[in-house]
C-alpha cells in the first residue's frame, strides 16, 4: 500500500510507520507539523520508504501536496495529545484535532482516498467506575484534549454518513513503549528514575490507566485498516490495568531505585479516575495484545536506557522549560 500517515513523526505514528514498511512492505508519506512532539530522526532508520511533508493538517495546501498523486488510505495520528498542556493552553487542540480533522476528511472526500482510519482515544468516554466501555458507550469527555478528540470523533462519523466516505475510528487506551516524548507518565517517571529525580505522581496515585505497548495498537490499527467496516468504531484496549503508583513502583523496581523518589504533588483538574477499555469487537477481527505490562515495560525501560542520544536533546530543549514551568514549584 501507500499510506499517507498524519502525525507520523511522534510516538505512535512513528512506531506505526516502522510496522507497515518493515512488516507489510509498504511505501509511507508522512504529513507531520513537526511540533515539540514530532521528531524526523524517529522515522531515520526507515531510509527512502518514507516521505515526510513538513506541514499541518489543518493546510490543504500541504494535504494536498501530501496526497499527491494519490494515496490508498490515510491514517490520522496528528494531534494535540497531552491532557496537561490542553488544560494550560487549550487552542491549539482545536485547531489541530478539530479543524485539522475537518481539512483531511474534506481532502479525502474530494480526492477520492478509498478509506480514512481516524486515530482515537478511550478518554473521549470519560471516567468509568466499574466494568469496561464498549464501543456503544456515551461520549463524555472530560479535558479540552478528550472534547477535542471527540470532536474530531463526530466529524469523522458525519462524513461517513453525509457523504458515504469509508471512515472507521481506532480508539486506543494508553500507550507506552520506544519513542514517547517524556511529558507523558511513564517515559517521565523512567528517565526521572534513572537520573535520580523525583517522581511526581498526582494526587493519591490511584487513578487507573489500562496500558497497551505501542506495537500492540500498530498491530490493532493494522486490523481494522484491513477488516474494519465502514462507518464503525474500533476500541483497542491494553491488556492490563494499573494504578498510576503500582506503574511508578514498577519502574522504581526494574530501575534500582527506592520509594524515596516518590512525590506527590496536586492533583490534575478534572482527573479522569479509571478508564478500561473493551476489545472485544477488534478481537472479532483477529487482533490480541501480545506484550504483557512487565515485559513492555522492561522493554521500554532497556529502549531509553540505550537511546541516550534520542532524549538528551529533549531534556535540555523545549521541554526543559515547560517541566520547570509545569512541574517547577510542586517539586521545590
Ligand atoms: P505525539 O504527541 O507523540 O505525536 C503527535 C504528532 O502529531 C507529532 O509528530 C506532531 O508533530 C504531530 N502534529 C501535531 N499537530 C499537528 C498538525 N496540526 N499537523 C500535522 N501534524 C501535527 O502523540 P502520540 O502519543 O503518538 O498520539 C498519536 C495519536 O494517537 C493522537 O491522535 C492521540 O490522540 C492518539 N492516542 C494516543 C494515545 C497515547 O497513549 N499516547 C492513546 C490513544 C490514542
Ligand atoms: O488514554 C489514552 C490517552 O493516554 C491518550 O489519548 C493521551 O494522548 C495520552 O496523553 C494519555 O493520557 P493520560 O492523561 O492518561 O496520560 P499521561 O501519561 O499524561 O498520564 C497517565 C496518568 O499518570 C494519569 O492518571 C496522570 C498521571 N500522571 C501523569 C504525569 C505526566 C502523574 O501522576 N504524574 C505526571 O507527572
Amino acid at each position: 500500500m501507500r499510506l499517507l500517515i498524519c502525525g507520523g513523526a511522534g510516538f505512535i505514528g512513528s512506531n506505526f510507520a516502522r510496522q507497515r514498511v518493515n512488516d507489510h512492505g509498504d511505501e509511507v508519506v508522512v504529513l507531520d507539523k513537526l511540533t515539540y512532539a514530532g521528531r524526523p530522526e524517529n522515522l531515520a532508520d526507515l531510509g527512502a520508504a518514507a516521505t515526510l511533508v513538513h506541514g499541518a493538517i489543518e493546510d490543504p495546501a500541504k494535504v494536498a501536496e501530501a496526497i499527491g498523486e494519490g494515496v490508498d488510505a490515510i491514517v490520522n495520528f496528528a494531534a494535540e495529545t497531552h491532557v496537561d498542556r490542553s488544560i494550560s493552553g487549550p487552542d491549539a487542540f482545536v485547531e489541530t484535532n478539530v479543524r485539522g480533522s475537518l481539512v483531511l476528511l474534506e481532502a479525502a472526500r474530494t480526492s477520492g482516498v478509498a478509506r480514512y482510519v481516524q486515530i482515537s482515544t478511550d478518554e473521549v468516554y470519560g471516567s468509568i467506575a466499574e466494568g469496561s466501555f464498549t464501543e456503544e458507550s456515551p461520549i463524555v469527555p472530560s479535558s479540552p484534549y478528550s472534547a477535542s478528540k471527540a470532536g474530531g470523533d463526530l466529524l469523522v462519523q458525519s462524513y461517513f454518513h453525509t457523504y458515504r466516505l469509508e471512515t472507521v475510528i481506532c480508539r486506543g487506551s494508553n500507550n507506552y513503549g520506544p519513542y514517547q516524548y517524556p511529558e507523558k507518565l511513564i517515559p517521565l517517571m523512567v528517565l526521572n528514575a534513572l537520573h535520580g529525580d523525583k517522581l511526581p505522581v498526582y494526587g493519591d496515585g490511584l487513578n487507573v490507566r489500562n496500558w497497551l505497548f505501542v506495537e500492540d495498537f500498530g498491530r490493532g490499527i493494522s486490523h481494522v485498516l484491513a477488516h474494519g467496516a465502514p462507518g464503525e468504531v474500533y476500541n483497542v484496549g491494553g491488556p492490563s490495568e494499573s494504578t498510576n503508583i503500582e506503574v511508578v513502583r514498577e519502574i522504581l523496581a526494574q530501575t534500582g531505585n527506592g520509594e524515596s523518589l516518590i512525590d506527590y504533588i496536586t492533583d490534575r483538574p478534572g482527573h479522569d479516575r479509571r478508564y478500561s477499555l473493551g476489545s472485544e469487537k477488534v478481537r472479532a477481527l483477529g487482533w490480541e495484545a501480545q506484550v504483557g505490562f512487565e515485559d513492555g515495560l522492561k522493554r521500554t525501560i532497556d529502549w531509553y536506557r540505550d537511546n541516550a542520544a534520542w532524549w538528551e536533546p529533549i531534556r535540555s530543549g523545549e521541554f526543559r522549560e515547560y517541566y520547570e514551568k509545569h512541574y517547577g514549584r510542586a517539586l521545590g
